[in-house]
């Protein structure tokens, strides 16, 4: 049993006391506890595939900032490499992939079967995680939205236009059917996976969304996180599509629970279109994060305003920068549980 299941109960529409809040990428640099483990590790996936690390760095953020939620540490780049397309976490760069996808054969060559064994690691960590947490806040499992991984596998990095993945899509479109089909595949017996081990909610993360456009999004995106969330009916699922303001009606058919919003987002516009039928999420610009504390405050209290009278979960409108002062993101954390703003 949860002592805390606000975002649970936020998520499903249930009455709340208080909107629960947490904040995307809130395990990690912001804190120095995180850095410290981090230090000692050879690089980022010895901590990924380290179960017992894994929950330590877990637990930081709901010791020390106080959310109401724990998300499992790990990335969404978990999947592409359990398929077969092994990834680099290059300091200070970022994601960098070796091999990435180009042809037909390529695509052949990616394994679905064996995805969840390859994974034990992730199902390891939340086991250790739901022991550790004890029952006081619920734990978030995550992937990667079929678009976004699909993005990476192509790109083999990250990229300002992701214009070979695009091209793809413009060029071999039953190509990447196939490919986005393949990853769904992998996604959903990963997310199953994960509410096994324990996960009590899980997002979806289309980081890369806003490089669409609707037309696209609509035959490239929307239907592989429809077959997510229609797979998904144990627990409850958020779909954070970034920058997806374009397609906010097609957001709006998904079978999911909550909606995550970034921070250029109407928020009156899209609760004009999901009426109270969904929870929506976010959406503070992290970099209000950077500001004195009354800005903070001020900018808090109007997103809370605008806000009003929607099924709603307090974060961010996409994952706090690294460089931000963890004392500021405790701030605004506090400002939400103390309905001080
Ligand atoms: O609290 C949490 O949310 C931590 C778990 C988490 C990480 N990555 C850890 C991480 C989550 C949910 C992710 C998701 C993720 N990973 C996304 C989607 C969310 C988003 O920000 O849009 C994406 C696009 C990735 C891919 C990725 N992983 C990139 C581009 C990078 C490099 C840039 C960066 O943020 O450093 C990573 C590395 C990464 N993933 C780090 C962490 C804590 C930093 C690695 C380090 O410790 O050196």
């Amino acid at each position: 049993m949860l002592q805390n299941n606000l975002l649970l109960r936020a998520a499903k529409g249930e009455h709340v006391e208080r909107a629960p809040v947490w904040v995307m990428r809130q395990a990690g640099r912001i804190l120095p506890e995180y850095r410290a483990i981090r230090e000692k590790l050879s690089g980022f996936k010895e901590l990924v595939t380290t179960p017992e690390l894994v929950c330590e760095v877990t637990l930081q953020p709901v010791d020390i900032l106080g959310v109401d939620a724990a998300i499992i540490f790990s990335d969404i780049l978990v999947i592409p490499e359990a398929m077969g397309l092994d990834y680099e976490m290059i300091e200070k760069k970022g994601p960098w992939f070796p091999k990435t996808i180009q042809t037909a054969a390529d695509i052949d060559l990616l394994q679905t079967d064996g995805v969840t064994e390859r994974l034990d690691y992730v199902k390891k960590g939340i086991t250790i995680t739901k022991a550790e947490l004890n029952g006081r806040v619920p734990l978030i499992g995550f992937a990667g939205a079929p678009w976004t991984i699909f993005s990476y596998m192509i790109e083999g990095s990250g990229s300002k236009t992701f214009s070979k993945a695009k091209k793809m899509l413009y060029t071999q479109p039953e190509l990447s059917h196939r490919l986005l089909s393949k990853i769904t595949a992998a996604t959903i017996q990963y997310l199953h996976m994960q509410i096994e081990a324990g996960a009590d909610i899980v997002q979806i993360f289309d980081s890369w969304a806003g490089i669409l456009d609707q037309d696209l999004y609509a035959q490239f995106g929307i239907p592989y996180l429809q077959r997510i969330s229609q797979a998904i009916k144990q627990v409850p699922t958020i779909v954070f599509a970034k920058g997806a303001y374009f397609s906010m009606e097609d957001l709006a058919t998904l079978d999911c629970d909550v909606l995550g919003l970034d921070w250029a987002t109407s928020i009156e516009d899209f609760k004009a279109v999901v009426k109270n039928d969904k929870t929506l999420q976010g959406n503070l610009d992290p970099c209000v994060l950077y500001a004195d504390e009354s800005v903070i405050k001020k900018k808090t209290a109007e997103m809370m305003k605008r806000f009003e009278g929607q099924r709603h979960i307090v974060n961010l409108g996409h994952g706090v920068y690294p460089d931000t002062d963890w004392r500021k993101v405790k701030y605004f954390v506090d400002l939400i549980k103390e309905n001080n703003f």
